[in-house]
């Protein structure tokens, strides 16, 4: 039986000193709102409620579902818990959580509103802009905020071009912690969350792997690869079973550098102890080279290879044997990247209501 969709909040609502202006989006998980606040203007609102457990069927409440009270708890606490975890995060490249409470028989999640579009758009109407240069930057700008969420033993978990903001200033900005996870706390997923194909990475699928910064890494690998191919790898669901994805440092090496796009293969291995296992060594990789391995023979074994195949791979064999020897060569020249911020926390500013 479909889920019966949930009935979002009326337009000019009023939910304390925020109206409501527009539903921005409406998933299985939870209804996400432009509001105006009086004194502070425009932000993003995130309700819960997720379909299937609770529904609005008429006035603001939020019922709970016959049967479903205990799992609507638990969503809950954790939508709460990690509400709370977030707003500790002030970081220019994570989305700022402002506040959280309950209201209307549920709980809100209060973000700074930030203009731009996003990532998933820009890939659809200016992938022609994706280049090298802006890869580089953007991706490390992005590694500085997910560097700060994972010292926060926060782990992400929905990393795709969809959650990922380009700010009208070029800024990145990590959205929609939906998944977010203390994983790093607790290596068992707290609940069954809905995987997005060619993000989520293969232990995200196994149910019982221990996720870590690795596991976030490799949905960064997919959403750069997204950025140059037009659309996302293959499931790692199918990709255990038999591997289809042609490397990128085979398919695009006519357009990136190989520095760049072993990285991203770097990112993509399915085993997780084969890929970069902090964010730190994957800006490195993506700064200067640093770490990223020669491309092992089991790659090459996995399918069936063209001439033009073999003659890029042998290329990048190359290149990455020589980069490894000397990780300050850069093949195609680049503008400087952006700082790579230190491993210092924040301080950690108080929030708009507190
Ligand atoms: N802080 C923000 N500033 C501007 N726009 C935002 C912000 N947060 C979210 N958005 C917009 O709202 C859309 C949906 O947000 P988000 O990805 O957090 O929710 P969702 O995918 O619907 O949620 P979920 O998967 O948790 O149910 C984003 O794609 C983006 O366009
Ligand atoms: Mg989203």
């Amino acid at each position: 039986m479909a889920l019966q969709a949930n009935r979002p909040l009326p337009d000019s609502y009023r939910l304390g000193d925020l109206t409501v202006e527009k539903v921005l989006s409406s998933g299985g998980f939870s209804i996400v709102y432009l509001m105006r606040d009086d004194n502070w203007g425009p932000h993003v609102v995130k309700e819960f409620l997720p379909a299937g457990i609770s529904q609005r069927t008429s006035g603001d409440q939020v019922e709970v579902l016959t049967g479903r009270s205990g799992l609507f708890a638990r969503g809950l606490r954790s939508f709460m818990d990690e509400a709370a975890a977030l707003a500790k995060v002030d970081h220019p490249n994570v989305v700022r959580v402002e506040d959280f409470f309950r209201a209307n028989g549920t709980a809100y999640m209060v973000m700074r509103h930030v203009r731009g579009r996003s990532l998933q758009f820009q890939i659809h109407a200016q992938r022609a802009r994706l280049d090298e240069a802006f890869l580089r930057t953007f991706f490390l700008r992005l590694l500085n905020g997910l560097r700060e969420v994972h010292l926060r033993r926060l782990l992400h978990l929905d990393i795709k071009p969809a959650n990922v903001l380009v700010g009208v200033d070029g800024q990145p900005l990590l959205l929609d912690f939906g998944a977010v996870r203390s994983a790093l706390d607790q290596p068992e997923p707290q609940a069954k969350t809905v995987l997005t194909e060619g993000f989520a990475a293969p232990e995200q699928h196994a149910g019982d792997a221990a996720l870590g910064p690795w596991t976030d890494i490799y949905a960064v690998g997919a959403t750069i690869y997204s950025c140059m191919a037009g659309h996302p790898p293959p499931s790692a669901r199918e990709r255990v079973k038999q591997d289809r994805l042609a490397p990128a440092s085979v398919r695009f090496a006519s357009k990136f550098s190989p520095v760049l796009l072993s990285t991203v293969d770097w990112c993509l291995e399915l085993d997780p102890l084969a890929r970069p296992q902090s964010v730190y060594a994957l800006q490195r990789a993506l700064q200067d080279g640093t770490g990223v391995p020669a491309r092992p023979l089991a790659h090459l074994q996995r399918r069936r290879w063209s001439l033009r195949d073999w003659f890029c791979q042998v290329r990048t064999l190359v290149s990455s044997g020589v980069h490894s020897v000397n990780a300050r060569v850069a093949r195609t020249p680049q503008p400087p990247p952006p700082p790579v911020s230190d491993h210092g926390t924040h301080a950690i500013k108080p929030t708009r209501r507190q």
